[in-house]
């Protein structure tokens, strides 16, 4: 395939950036250009956690760091805000859309192909309805999707992560706040609903050594939280 140190690849990988920075700039905090850029990196720093723990399994950095960088490409929540002009002419269709502007730009077909399998799985809510699918993804060989799983996942908790959750609703407002009650308390029951349950199913050592911190200081914020909301009821 393509590594990751060829000049094909570092050419790809900008035209590509610049593909996410255009479709996504328009997003609320939560989703956009900042986050992913931040997943990639810490998508990197996995990978070479991993790579020292188990030089047995072999990795493609091409495909983590473009699978990373593409992940939040074709969200559903965000698609009805798109249109074909912010994709630069890619199809809004997100069960091929990654695949299509990889293969747009020259990325060899199964590059292009694996990313987008990635991109389609990585996310929480796909992996409740059917943890299994991703074990089997991961587990005959798509080992990149357990690094970029938890890179993002890692970018939902702690102190960025609350961030993100305030955020996000803050701008989503009432299409995704739950029933009744407040942005601010359904923020906070986020925590519970998703964001303290991250840790137990990161994929990777590396990964899971990191939730393990931010999660904790999740608990300590939702503590200081109800201490202050006791001083003011
Ligand atoms: P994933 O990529 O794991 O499926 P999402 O895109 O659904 O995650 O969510 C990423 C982050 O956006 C969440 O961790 C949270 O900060 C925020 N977010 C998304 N949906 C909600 C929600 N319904 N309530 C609060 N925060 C949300
Ligand atoms: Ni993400």
């Amino acid at each position: 395939s393509m590594s990751e140190t060829s000049p094909q690849f570092e050419s790809l990988y900008n035209e590509m950036s610049t593909f996410v920075d255009t479709c996504m700039s328009g997003h609320d905090p939560s989703h956009n250009p900042p986050h992913v850029h931040r997943v990639v990196k810490l998508a990197v720093k996995i990978l070479d956690a991993e790579r020292q723990l188990d030089p047995e399994v072999q990795y493609s950095g091409a495909v983590v760091k473009l699978a990373a960088l593409l992940h939040d490409i074709g969200d559903r929540k965000y698609l009805p805000n798109m249109s074909t002009d912010t994709a630069k002419g890619a199809s809004l269709d997100p069960k091929t859309m990654v695949e299509h502007a990889l293969l747009q730009r020259g990325a060899p077909a199964d590059l292009a192909s694996r990313v987008q399998t990635i991109v389609s799985h990585v996310s929480y809510s796909t992996e409740c309805k059917d943890p299994s699918v991703i074990r089997r993804l991961i587990d005959q060989g798509l080992v990149e999707l357990a690094i970029v799983q938890d890179a993002d996942r890692l970018d939902a908790i702690g102190a960025i992560g609350i961030g993100r959750c305030f955020t996000f609703l803050g701008a989503q407002g009432r299409k995704f706040a739950g029933e009744g009650g407040w942005i601010m308390d359904n923020a906070i029951e986020h925590f519970g609903d998703k964001l303290v349950k991250i840790e137990g199913m990161m994929k990777t050592a590396t990964g899971r050594k990191m939730a393990y911190a931010r999660t904790e200081r999740l608990r300590v914020f939702e503590e200081w939280w109800e201490e202050e909301m006791k001083d003011s009821a």
